[in-house]
């Protein structure tokens, strides 16, 4: 078989406790499957910083872009965060996008039905519940400039900015994959802005809008960032795609994230034009509150690795495998603390590892 080459950056907080469990089920699926994965670790984030001095060491990005994947973990920590911003972790994991040229934010929000009362929300609302955000990953607010902190020279106030600006093609780009994944799924996008107040939306709006002349089977609509998340916690059946700018897309996938019933579960895909690697990530962050304490919930890591064999790796079996490896072992009731419900069975990071592992190892086909 071909050997796959996976770049692994296990990151920050509980970066190494998920990363290893995903690395274990990653060996199951590979024996199961006879798949040759070639994993390497590299430095990034807080434990970049410590090492090296930068978050994102010259030697990690070659790495990443010398393999046919990244799977990230996790950076951030409260360590790091008073340091300059152009040194602190979360300024590495925007470089690595930028650098690998990963303009598009793949966040898929699906309820388990055995994740049955684990979100904060009813049953009924959260139920059934099939969402694709899709979000700009290189544009944006976060990229904008000019942007900075400095003291207004004739008032002597400290002022801070930062400019939210897209491009035509950047909105165009973003556009078309949310049209192409929707064309798949069930032909409905929503594009989410501020388009009644902000100029930046304003240019959003009328290029989706241009897109969407190309997609005529695409039922496409606009709602305004302040509703959308009220619209999201309210009825979330009502959408299937949903595409927007970089800092709203942050907000509304975090939030997608209770629809399913836990952060530590939901997975993503950064993907650019194909010319480079992706980075499969989960949306959550380093979770410094239950760092070692083998506390996290690895399925957002693992569910990320899964994405990477289906869209990186075309290992669509391995893929379809690890995704039935953890709906087998909700429905046998294992939960880590995150997705605790009544009858259910608590255990830690490293335990439902092993669970994952035992069950891809079982897994008939
Ligand atoms: P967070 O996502 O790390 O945590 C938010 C809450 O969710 C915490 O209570 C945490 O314990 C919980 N949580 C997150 N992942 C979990 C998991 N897998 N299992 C169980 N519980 C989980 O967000 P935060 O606390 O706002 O940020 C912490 C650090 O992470 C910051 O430094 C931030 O910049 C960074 N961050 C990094 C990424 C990334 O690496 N992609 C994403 C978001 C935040
Ligand atoms: C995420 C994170 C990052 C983001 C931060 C850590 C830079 O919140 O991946 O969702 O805002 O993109
Ligand atoms: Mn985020």
């Amino acid at each position: 078989a071909k050997t796959h080459t996976i770049t692994l950056l296990p990151g920050d907080g509980i970066g190494d406790e998920i990363m290893d469990a995903t690395v274990k089920v990653l060996e199951a699926v590979a024996s199961r499957f006879d798949l040759s994965l070639a994993m390497t670790s590299a430095l990034m984030g807080g434990a970049a910083i410590d090492a090296t001095g930068e978050p994102l060491p010259a030697a990690t990005l070659d790495q990443c872009r010398a393999s046919d994947a990244v799977l990230l973990a996790c950076i951030g920590g409260y360590k790091w965060d008073d340091l300059p911003r152009a040194t602190r972790p979360e300024t590495g994991l925007l470089a690595l996008r930028k650098q690998l040229g990963l303009f598009a934010n793949l966040r898929p929000a699906k309820s388990f039905a055995q994740l049955e009362g684990a979100s904060s929300l009813k049953d009924e609302v959260v139920n059934g519940v099939d969402l694709m955000v899709v979000r700009e990953l290189t544009g944006g607010v976060y990229f904008g400039t000019p942007k900075g902190i400095d003291t207004d020279p004739s008032t002597g106030a400290r002022v801070g900015y930062s400019n939210m600006i897209y491009h035509d093609y950047e909105v165009q780009r973003i556009a078309r994959v949310a049209m192409d994944i929707a064309m798949k799924r069930n032909k409905a996008v929503v594009s989410v802005d501020k388009a009644n107040v902000l100029e930046v939306s304003q240019l959003w709006r009328e290029e989706v809008i241009k897109v969407a002349a190309d997609y005529p089977e695409v039922d496409l609509s606009h709602m305004y960032v302040d509703n959308a998340a009220m619209q999201l916690v309210r009825w979330p059946k009502q959408f299937d795609v949903m595409v927007t700018g970089n800092l709203f897309g942050d907000v509304l996938s975090d939030c997608a994230s209770m629809l399913v019933g836990s952060l530590g579960m939901l997975p993503s895909a950064s993907l650019g034009d194909g010319s480079g690697p992706g980075v499969f990530e989960p949306v959550h962050g380093s979770a410094p509150d239950i760092a070692g304490q083998d506390k996290a919930n690895p399925v957002a890591c693992v569910l990320s690795a899964a994405m990477m064999l289906r869209y990186a790796l075309a290992e669509t079996d391995a893929a379809d495998a690890v995704e039935a490896a953890v709906e087998a072992v909700l429905n046998a009731g294992w939960r880590t603390g995150d997705i605790m419900s009544d009858g259910k069975t608590l255990v830690g990071c490293k335990r439902m590892g092993e669970l994952l592992v035992e069950a891809v190892s079982a897994g008939g086909k």
